[in-house]
């Protein structure tokens, strides 16, 4: 059970998906071109946490939007781990004040990148190992 398949196909600009590996929610989400703007047009001065915090790059890139999503051609797509890092509850999607994710928890504010922007929680949400198999195929892990 160390990676697992997920079909996107389905998945239209502005949908996401939530999927458990290794026990804990993995959000999927096809963003919307109005959101992969947002999220470009935040310098990286603005950010609290400069790092991208992507299992894919190395462990200094910066958060620049680009490296946030799927890269390259893929930049719509974003995977991560639907784990606040202040301490671990699950935030909502489309929510909070940069229109990505929300945690209830303590109030922390993630923007469409899942970049940390407001509250508690120190780092950007997460993000796995992960790579298209296919077009419409992610696999986790
Ligand atoms: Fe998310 Fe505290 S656990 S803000």
């Amino acid at each position: 059970l160390a990676s697992i398949e997920v079909n996107v196909g389905a998945l239209e600009p502005g949908m996401s998906l939530t999927v458990k590996w290794r026990g804990k929610p993995v959000f999927i989400r096809n963003r919307t071109q109005q959101e992969v703007e947002e999220a470009n047009a935040v310098p990286l001065s603005d950010l609290k946490d400069p790092v991208a915090r992507n299992a894919n790059l190395p462990a200094d890139a910066e958060a620049k939007d680009i490296d946030r999503s799927a890269g390259e051609g893929k930049e719509n797509w974003i995977v991560m781990i639907g784990s606040c890092t202040h301490l671990g509850c699950v935030p909502l999607g489309q929510a909070g004040d940069f229109g990505g994710w929300f945690c209830p928890c303590h109030g922390s504010h993630y923007d469409t990148a899942g970049r940390i922007r407001k509250g508690p929680a120190p780092q950007n949400l997460a993000i796995p190992t992960f790579t298209f198999t296919s077009d419409t195929v992610i696999t986790i892990g």
